[in-house]
């Protein structure tokens, strides 16, 4: 009884701690009691699809895009360290492969990369894919229903866009939290010595060289999945040849 009690309070408290217009799912109560390990000095949740998801990252990501997807995870799960709300409202292992899995449409000599979607839609398509195909064959399986797939999907879909994530379920937002503290700086309670810890475990190395380079091939390779985002900067800026005049909703009214 007294369990029970404390469940419909924390539940309570959950909806009552969400600010105006923003949808709360409150997680079933025992999904994030799963073993944890340290990485970079960050207690994260530990489970056989995490690590899959981190061996296959390795593999095809470029390692200043890896180290980049690591720190993202282990600052989100810091934002959520440190916030009450966020720990009954984030489902940890969804958050973890969203966080870890984000930037997949950023790998460009990946064979899942698309013409014509933007390429968090193929980060998205393929994390999901690759969750649902490791499902086939792990224990696992009964423990994701289509919420989950569709939370893992969305965390990555707007996980370059706070503009709209922020507002969304708690795991999507603290997806996009880690992002916001890795392309910005310690915020939502991050200690310094906590932020440095994650920096010297994943270094930034030619992060912004990296990411520039990447975006800019983005622009080059898949033009139409650029214009009107904020990515078409890069190609504006660097790319002979590109222009999203005539691809713009402004084009449309003149
Ligand atoms: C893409 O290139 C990187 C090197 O930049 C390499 O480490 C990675 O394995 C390649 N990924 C794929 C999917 O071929
Ligand atoms: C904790 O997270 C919730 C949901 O994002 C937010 O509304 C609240 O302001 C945060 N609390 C603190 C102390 O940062
Ligand atoms: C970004 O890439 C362009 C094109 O290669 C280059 O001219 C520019 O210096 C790069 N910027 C950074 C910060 O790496
Ligand atoms: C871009 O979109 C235009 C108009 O829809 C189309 O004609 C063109 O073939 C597309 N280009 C690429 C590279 O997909």
């Amino acid at each position: 009884m007294k369990l029970k009690l404390t469940w419909i309070a924390q539940a309570l408290l959950a909806f009552y701690a969400c600010p105006s217009l923003c949808f709360q799912h409150v997680i079933p109560r025992n999904i994030n009691q799963k073993p944890t390990q340290v990485i970079g000095g960050v207690t994260v949740i530990d489970t056989p699809l995490v690590r899959a998801a981190q061996a296959y990252a390795r593999q095809v990501s470029a390692n200043y895009l890896y180290n980049h997807i690591i720190r993202t995870w282990l600052f989100g799960a810091l934002t959520i360290s440190h916030n009450t709300t966020l720990q009954e409202t984030v489902d940890l292992e969804v958050h973890a492969l969203a966080s870890i899995l984000h930037d997949l449409g950023l790998v460009l000599n990946g064979t899942w990369i698309t013409k014509e979607r933007r390429f968090e839609v193929d980060s998205a398509e393929t994390a999901t894919s690759f969750v649902e195909d490791q499902l086939t064959y792990r224990d696992e399986a009964a423990e994701w229903d289509a919420h989950r797939l569709q939370l893992l999907f969305d965390s990555i879909l707007l996980s370059s866009e706070p503009k709209f994530s922020l507002y969304k379920q708690a795991t999507v937002a603290a997806t996009v939290q880690g992002v916001l503290v890795d392309v910005g700086e310690a915020a939502y309670g991050i200690t310094s010595t906590e932020y440095d810890n994650v920096e010297a475990a994943f270094p930034r190395l030619n992060f912004i060289s990296g990411v520039n380079r990447t975006l800019v091939e983005l622009c080059a390779t898949k033009p139409n999945t650029t214009y009107d985002s904020w990515q078409q900067a890069f190609g504006d800026a660097f790319v002979p040849g590109y222009s999203a005049i005539g691809y713009r909703l402004f084009d449309v009214f003149h």
